[in-house]
């Protein structure tokens, strides 16, 4: 600038008094400036703020990983809180012993850290008969992504000897909603873990402190919080969560049953419309993409409706079943755009359009609204939630 800047010139209120010590923030908080930076429900969405959902503040957040108090919560009975000497997990049904483990014997257990989305398979659930919510916290935001620290489910079903005959495992929640899920035996020995710590700490109460599953890749809904008992069987067990919730109506009246993996799935989170573009000229377009099925190969980023694609620089570490972060750096004259972003996954799987997900499946389900997403960015920089055909 021209004219001396006075945040230069002049001395300012923290340049001459002392801050506050060491012992004043025993545990750190964001600035005070941040303080936008905030999970946000949406009022009507459920009677009740107990069996309710909010949302990741995506457009405010960089790199993968979701600071944990900023992770959307989704739950059917409010936070359940539990103190760790009290919790206990038992395994019954088809095994050779049924056991009864406390917190103190899972970390006996040899352990593993693992980075993962979770996403609830109604994330994007309420744009499936159009554009309607106005921000990606809205409309992208019942997705997170940590570190987990925990043991693999496997190590623990091998200490109580799973019988030739096991299909299938009920993870169980301790919590009031009493949440279980049929699992498929085969996942469950592959990835699935039993975590206590997230990015380092201890779960948050909010996400299922003491002791919750984690289902890599899989819907939201079947990484059990609270987890208090795994059953072992040789059938589903066809739950509430997973008969009238959770399944997917198609135009026929039939349901699709046992959708778990959420497929390759991208949004742009700057602009968007609670980020609106503010300068002309150079800026930097950011964005996630992330796929159940493995890592993500390539995103796609068009800004004029899908004349014209490029491929987005992606930073950081790609990672499977985990979200990835791209940014576009793009010169903005200051017209209209319509920006959208499209994600490849490791499996060759292309991110479908709004339109070919509802060709496919037709409008009456809410759940694993994968569909590509549009915001039109208006001269004076607002951005709104649109769709094009
Ligand atoms: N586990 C229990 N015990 N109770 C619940 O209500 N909600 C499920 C799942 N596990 C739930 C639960 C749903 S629908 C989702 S999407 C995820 O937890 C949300 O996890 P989060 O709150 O850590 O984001
Ligand atoms: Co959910």
């Amino acid at each position: 600038a021209a004219t001396p800047a006075p945040e230069i010139t002049e001395v300012q209120e923290w340049n001459q008094f002392l801050g506050d010590g060491v012992a004043a923030r025993p545990y750190g908080m964001p600035s005070q400036f941040e303080k936008h930076v905030v999970r946000r429900d949406v009022e009507w969405l459920t009677a009740s703020r107990e069996s309710s959902v909010n949302f990741t503040p995506l457009h405010d957040l960089d790199g993968i990983i979701t600071p944990n108090g900023l992770c959307f919560e989704r739950h059917h009975g409010g936070i359940a809180e539990i103190p760790p000497e009290k919790h206990r997990l038992m395994i019954n049904g088809l095994v050779d012993r049924e056991l009864v483990f406390t917190m103190d014997d899972l970390k006996r257990f040899p352990r593993v850290n693992r980075i993962f989305f979770l996403e609830c398979a109604a994330n994007s659930g309420m744009e499936w008969r159009g554009a309607q919510l106005n921000g990606c916290q809205f409309t992208h935001g019942m997705v997170h992504c940590v570190q987990y620290t925990g043991v693999l489910l496997k190590t623990v079903l091998e200490e109580c000897g799973v019988k030739t005959n096991a299909k299938w495992l009920m993870p169980e929640g301790a919590d009031a909603s009493g949440m279980n899920r049929s699992v498929p035996l085969e996942k469950a020995l592959d990835d699935c873990m039993l975590a206590f710590s997230m990015n380092g700490e201890a779960l948050r109460p909010e996400q299922g402190y003491p002791l919750r599953l984690v289902v890599p890749g899989w819907e939201g809904n079947m990484w059990v919080k609270w987890l208090r008992r795994i059953e072992v069987g040789d059938q589903p067990w066809h739950t509430r969560e997973e008969t009238s919730k959770y399944t997917d109506l198609l135009e026929n009246g039939k349901s699709r049953r046992f959708t778990w993996v959420m497929d390759a799935k991208s949004v742009v989170t700057n602009p968007s419309p609670q980020a609106p573009l503010r300068f002309k000229g150079p800026n930097v377009l950011s964005g996630l993409a992330w796929s159940g099925r493995g890592a993500i190969k390539r995103v796609d980023v068009t800004l004029d409706g899908g004349k014209n694609w490029v491929t987005a620089d992606i930073q950081g570490p790609v990672l499977p079943k985990s979200l990835t972060r791209f940014y576009v750096n793009f010169e903005w004259d200051g017209k209209p755009l319509l920006i959208q972003s499209r994600a490849i996954d490791d499996t060759g799987y292309v991110q479908p359009t709004k339109n070919e997900l509802r060709a496919a499946r037709g409008t009456n389900s809410i759940y694993h609204n994968n569909g590509i997403q549009t915001w039109h960015v208006r001269e004076n920089g607002e951005v709104e939630n649109v769709e094009v055909s």
